[in-house]
Parts: structure tokens; C-alpha cells; sequence
């Protein structure tokens, strides 16, 4: 048995092949630039995400490869020469949306026939969906799966230089380094600490489609940080699929140390994470939200069903009980937490006891919000082929049931902000009234406000919060 050392790094690319591609975008771009383009005419990438934070923060990268090869970011993929849809596979809802925006991609072949589409995600990492683009979708040039991103460079060179489709799967799921990232903005930062999953709920294509754990040195995640808050980084979450697992398959500090050691870094910024499982959710994590300021006193914590009998049969490994414990833990040593959670309804075998069980569960917790879905069948994992399947009638109607109980809740959680002055980053400018801002700050709420000092974004600014409804909270500026 190999015995857990400091020294114990998960399987990594090798710098040399990272090099390589790095190299390779640059004899793109000179390819690029005898074509026509220049650095004044810069060819458009366009690329469109489906799916989590993870998907946001791979997507970044291939924009930060893009850039790197001499394009520049289009709004319209009309106007593109290259194209990439990075997908999901959570929810068969995610592919069918993923599939039709590909197919209206042929008419912008046909109109261009340069133009260069890929498809990366989780979707293309099932082989029957790679499959299906190679098959019905012929003017896709190549896919990648979430593994194999470090070889964009190469699979454009290959496209862009007349070669033959291609539709790639990565065996090993190494950790690439130091691929170049675009930021959205520079003010929010994905930091992707880990990768993967071990967990194997039964409902859950994840980890089939991105590989076991794989955490980061914390050397690398540091340097990183460091640089994002160089460049500006004002809230920064730490990504990972089980996220407070990090640590554990190398033998390093945990997420709780590796987050201490962030907020001990110098800079005005504050912490978030997500996505945590409760069976990792420990002691020292919630001590370290209790005391360290940078660290956002917001806890998302998937539940998904408060029923014993299903959590068993989703292989969650906790109890409602034990969940609750969690739960009780962080109000306690955490004042004011807000808490989030992931609910399923409508998993093979929910009988209406077993969702009464889960509606008592939101309202013993109260949440400030929750994410639900209908359980979607996924092909490959153990619930798709268990008994008792359920029509999607019943599930609609618990599903409206489920979101009416947490509307009253989030209306009521709302409220204790009232009255309240808080500090908040401001993020974005209302699309239909420029004098209308959104900002953020501890409740996972955005907070509304007229901007009549004129805070522009990605700066700090205090409201005070003078009402609150379901979704929102509404601020003046102080
Ligand atoms: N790693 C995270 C998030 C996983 S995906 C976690 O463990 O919580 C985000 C959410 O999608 C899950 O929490 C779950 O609620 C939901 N989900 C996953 N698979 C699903 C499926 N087959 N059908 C419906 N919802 C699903
Ligand atoms: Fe999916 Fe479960 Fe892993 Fe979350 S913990 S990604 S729900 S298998
Ligand atoms: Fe979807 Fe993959 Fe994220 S399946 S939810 S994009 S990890």
C-alpha cells in the first residue's frame, strides 16, 4: 500500500507536452496572420458554456488559449472563425440544449466554411455522445473532454491546417498547469483547487465523465491566488466537484489550511467554495469560516433528499440526522451563516413520504436558497436502471410543491438584512437601466441598487438594505 507523504502529487502532464501546445500557438498564429488576420484584424473565438463553475472556469481557459493563438472574443458566432460549446451532462435537458445550439451551428458553416467548431465538456466525454457528433453533426471539427483541454492548440492546428476530424478522450485525466487563463472579469476569479469525483452517487454521471480526485498542490493553487489577487481578484471561489475533500488523494493540508493560508495572503478579497459534500464537511472547515473574515459566511451544502431511504439508495453516505448535526454545527459556530443547498425530486423509488421527508428538512433548516431539479435519468449510472421510476407527473407536482415551501422560506431568511448596512461588490450595471446596479456581498442574494455616486464595477461600496423579497434584496447606497 503506498503510504500518504507530503510529497504526493496527483498524475500531472508533463511541462514538456504543456510546452508544446504552448509552442503550437504560436505557429497558429502566424498561420493565422498569413491568412489575412493581423494583430489589428484579429480572427473572433466564440465560445458558449453550459453547466457548473467548473465548466465557467474551463471555459476561461480556452479563452485564454484563444487569445494566446491571436483571436479575440466576438459576441456573435456568426462573426467567429472559431467556435467552441463547452458542454454538460447532468441533466439530459443540459444535452438536448447542447445539441440544438450545435445543429443551428451548420447554417454559419455553410455561410463560412473556415470557420473551425469544437465541442469540449462533459457531454463528448460519454462515448456515445462523441459518437453522435461524429455521426449526425459533420461539420464539427473535433471534440475534447474535460481531460484532454490541454490539447486545444494541437486540435485547432489540426483543423485550421486541413486534417482529418477529430474526437478526442483522455485516458488519465492528468492536471495541466499553467494554461493560460482569460478572466470574464478581472474582480471574480473560479480558482479550481481540485478535479474530479470519488463519490459515485448513484444519480450522478459526474464522476464518469471527469475522473477521480485530483487536488492541486497547494504550492500551485498559492501562486495562483497570489496572481489573481495581483491582477485584481476581489472574490475568489475555490472550485472543486468535492470541493472540501481537497487534500486527501495527495496527503496535503486540507481545505480548511489551504484556506487559511489564502485569506492570510495580503489584499482586500473575500473566500468562497463550493461545492461541498456533508460527509467531508468537518469541524476544522467550519472553524475556519467562523473565524477567518475573508471567508464568506455562506455554506452550500447539497442535501438532496431528507429521507434516509433515499439517501441510502442515492449512496450519499449520511443520514438526515447526521446531515442536520452538520447543519446545527455551523449555526451555532457561525453567526449569521447562510446556507444553500442541491435538492433531487422525484429519485426511482420516492414515495410522498419520502418527499414529505425532504420538504420537513428544508423547512428545519432554512434555507436561503436551494437549486432543485427533477431527477433525470443518466445513462451508465445505478439509478437509471432502478425500479420504480417515476412518472413525470408526480415529480412535477412535488417539484412545484418543493419550490413553493422554499419561496415562503427564502422570503422570510430575506428579511433579517432589513435595516442592515453591509459591504458589497458591485458586479454588474442593469442591461435595461444603466443607473441600476447589482452588487453582492454574504447572502447569496444580489442586493439591487440606483448607483447615483456612481461605484463603478468590480469596486466595493456599503448598502444599506431597505427591503427584501423572495430573490432579492434592495439597497441604497451609504
Ligand atoms: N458535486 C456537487 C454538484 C454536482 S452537480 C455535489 O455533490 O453536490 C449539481 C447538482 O445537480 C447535484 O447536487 C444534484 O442535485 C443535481 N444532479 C446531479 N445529477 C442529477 C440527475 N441525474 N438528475 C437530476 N439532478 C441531478
Ligand atoms: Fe455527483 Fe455525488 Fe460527485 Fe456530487 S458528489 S459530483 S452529486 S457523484
Ligand atoms: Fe455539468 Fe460537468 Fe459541471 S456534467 S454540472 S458541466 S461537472
Amino acid at each position: 500500500m503506498k503510504m500518504k507523504s507530503e510529497n504526493m502529487t496527483a498524475p500531472h502532464i508533463e511541462e514538456a507536452e504543456i510546452e508544446r501546445q504552448r509552442l503550437l500557438c504560436d505557429t497558429i498564429e502566424k498561420e493565422l496572420f498569413s491568412r489575412g488576420f493581423g494583430k489589428e484584424r484579429r480572427p473572433g473565438y466564440y465560445i458558449q458554456t453550459f453547466g457548473c463553475q467548473q465548466n465557467e472556469a474551463d471555459s476561461e481557459r480556452m479563452a485564454g488559449i484563444a487569445w494566446m493563438m491571436g483571436y479575440r472574443p466576438v459576441s456573435d458566432p456568426a462573426a467567429a472563425e472559431l467556435i467552441l460549446i463547452n458542454t454538460c451532462a447532468i441533466r439530459e435537458h443540459a444535452e438536448k440544449k447542447a445539441l440544438s445550439i450545435i445543429g443551428t451551428y451548420k447554417h454559419v458553416k455553410d455561410k463560412n466554411p473556415g470557420v473551425i467548431i469544437g465541442v469540449g465538456g462533459c457531454m463528448v466525454a460519454q462515448k456515445h455522445r462523441a459518437d453522435q457528433l461524429k455521426n449526425s453533426y459533420p461539420y464539427v471539427n473535433f471534440s475534447f473532454d474535460p481531460g484532454a483541454l490541454h490539447l486545444l492548440p494541437e486540435l485547432i492546428y489540426h483543423a485550421l491546417t486541413g486534417g482529418k476530424r477529430r474526437f478526442v478522450s483522455s485516458d488519465t485525466y492528468a492536471v495541466a498547469e499553467g494554461l493560460p487563463t482569460h478572466q470574464k472579469q478581472s474582480f471574480k476569479a473560479w480558482l479550481s483547487i481540485m478535479y474530479g469525483c470519488n463519490n459515485f452517487c448513484s444519480y450522478c454521471i459526474v464522476p464518469y465523465v471527469r475522473g477521480r480526485e485530483r487536488s492541486r498542490t497547494p504550492e500551485a493553487i498559492l501562486e495562483e491566488a497570489r496572481r489573481l489577487i495581483d491582477g485584481g481578484a476581489r472574490d475568489i471561489t475555490l472550485l472543486g466537484q468535492n470541493v472540501n475533500s481537497y487534500g486527501k488523494d495527495i496527503g496535503s493540508m486540507d481545505i480548511a489550511a489551504l484556506m487559511r493560508q489564502i485569506c492570510a495572503l495580503p489584499g482586500d478579497f473575500r473566500l468562497r467554495f463550493m461545492t461541498s459534500h456533508p460527509k467531508d464537511a468537518s469541524d476544522a472547515l467550519i472553524a475556519a469560516m467562523a473565524e477567518e473574515e475573508k471567508i464568506v459566511p455562506h455554506f452550500h451544502l447539497p442535501v438532496q433528499s431528507g429521507s434516509d431511504t433515499i439517501l441510502r439508495r442515492m449512496n450519499r453516505k449520511y443520514t438526515a440526522q447526521e446531515y442536520l448535526r452538520i447543519i446545527d454545527k455551523l449555526k451555532s459556530s457561525v453567526p449569521d451563516v447562510s446556507l444553500t443547498s442541491d435538492i433531487i425530486v422525484g429519485f426511482p423509488g420516492e414515495t410522498d413520504a419520502d418527499f414529505q421527508e425532504t420538504l420537513d428538512m428544508l423547512a428545519a433548516v432554512e434555507y436561503d436558497a436551494i437549486f432543485s431539479f427533477i431527477y433525470s435519468p443518466r445513462k451508465g449510472t445505478p439509478a437509471a436502471t432502478m425500479e420504480g421510476q417515476i412518472p413525470r407527473e408526480v415529480s412535477s407536482r412535488r417539484f412545484e410543491q418543493l419550490l413553493s415551501l422554499q419561496h415562503d422560506i427564502s422570503r422570510a431568511r430575506n428579511q433579517r438584512f432589513v435595516g442592515r448596512t453591509i459591504r458589497a461588490l458591485c458586479e454588474e450595471v442593469s442591461k435595461t437601466d444603466p443607473d441600476k446596479m447589482t452588487a453582492r456581498s454574504d447572502s447569496p442574494r444580489p442586493i439591487h441598487f440606483e448607483n447615483n455616486k456612481g461605484v463603478p464595477v468590480g469596486e466595493y461600496c456599503n448598502l444599506e438594505i431597505v427591503s427584501a423579497d423572495t430573490f432579492s434584496l434592495y439597497g441604497e447606497l451609504k
